[in-house]
């Protein structure tokens, strides 16, 4: 199947060769317990196994290189990242590396028990996911086992270990888009900075991403009427960010506060020229973008016994071929999952 052609754009994506410094996404495993409506792990592509895993010894022989061509900060992805048993020996390996920037995308339902030894290991950051705020919906959004509890409670975990929260929620029209005030405030609450995020159109859940999307636009709309003030647009905190900062005044019987939140509107809003990103899927698979398909077979060069010169070339040819795949520029696209690419 092939998406729809939408816009009038080249069908080769411009190329933006390298970058002075890369933001690197390493996807550990597809597979999660969750099943949120618009991600759909597993509904495109077959999860890979646990032997095309990289393990935390081939995680350690390709973090120097990658770390000497500009990598400066990594977040662990999947799927769910905590499901893999050796994920402190991957953070540990990259931490022993010389990265300093090591991050986690998690739905947090693993996350608490494994936290102490992951900050140990030099984890720095957590992303948790999380929808709604409200118990008896979760299961209908973001799929059977999930927990608001147990999500608010792996963000609190992380932010009293020292971590820096983040909190990500994908807008949808009509499921939970009469609770961006509440999460406001529960963010604020719990001091974590929530994002709220566009669904982008991958292909795994096309008719309901359709049905429900929300621009970020109105996201804003639908805060600042939620709120009864108008949200404040405030500078990027770096240009290649995905999240645009906003504020917005939100009051209660007590008073009143300001509360900074993220919008990532990749679809409305394409940061493709600031991308600094890079990926690295399980199976060490490299990419430029989450929209390109297949990437560069690094780990298969490993694993066949390629030297650090000729893994080194590889790493060098993804880097000059990187490219801006906006997600509605006529490219022959792949439907994928997030989850099977990295979300
Ligand atoms: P750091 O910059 O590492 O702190 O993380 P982040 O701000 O990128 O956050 P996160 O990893 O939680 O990603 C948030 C959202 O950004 C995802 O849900 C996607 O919607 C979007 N996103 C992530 N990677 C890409 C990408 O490569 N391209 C595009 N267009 N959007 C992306
Ligand atoms: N659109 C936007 N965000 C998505 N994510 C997964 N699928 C999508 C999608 N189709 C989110 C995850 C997580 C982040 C890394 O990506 O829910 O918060």
């Amino acid at each position: 199947m092939v998406l729809p052609i939408v816009d009038d754009t080249p069908a080769v994506a411009p190329q933006q060769g390298r970058r002075s410094s890369y933001a690197l996404r390493v996807s550990l495993l597809s597979a999660c317990q969750l099943d949120c409506r618009y991600c759909r792990p597993g509904s495109v592509t077959t999860p890979s196994t646990q032997a095309a895993w990289l393990s935390p010894g081939e995680h350690a022989r390709l973090a120097p290189l990658l770390l000497s061509r500009g990598v400066r900060k990594v977040r662990f992805t999947g799927g769910e990242p905590t499901l893999r048993k050796d994920l402190v020996d991957v953070v540990a390996a990259w931490a022993s590396a010389g990265a300093r920037e090591l991050a986690l995308t998690t739905n947090g339902l693993r996350l608490p028990s494994s936290l102490p030894a992951l900050v140990a290991a030099g984890l720095r950051a957590v992303t948790v996911h999380l929808d709604t705020l409200q118990e008896a919906r979760v299961a209908f959004v973001m799929g059977p086992g999930a927990s608001v509890g147990e999500a608010r409670q792996a963000m609190r975990a992380a932010r009293d270990a020292g971590l820096r929260v983040k909190w990500n929620c994908v807008v949808q029209r009509g499921v939970n888009d009469d609770e961006l005030g509440a999460m406001l405030d529960a963010a604020a609450d719990d001091g974590v900075e929530l994002r709220f995020i566009e669904q982008m159109n991958t292909g795994s859940a096309a008719g309901y991403v359709k049905e429900t999307f929300v621009s970020g636009h109105d996201v804003v709309a639908g805060v600042g009427r939620l709120s009864s003030s108008t949200p404040r647009s405030l500078t990027r905190r770096h240009a290649s960010d995905p999240a645009a900062l906003w504020q917005v005044r939100r009051r209660n019987d007590t008073g009143a506060r300001d509360v900074v939140f993220g919008l990532i509107a990749s679809d409305t809003e394409p940061f493709c020229d600031a991308c600094d990103r890079l990926r690295l899927s399980a199976e060490g698979r490299v990419r430029g973008c989450l929209y390109e398909p297949g990437g560069l077979p690094l780990g298969a060069a490993l694993r066949g016994g390629a030297n650090d010169a000729a893994l080194g070339a590889l790493l060098d040819a993804a880097l000059d071929g990187k490219r801006s795949h906006h997600p509605l520029a006529p490219v022959l696209r792949q439907p994928f999952s997030m989850a099977d690419v990295g979300g």
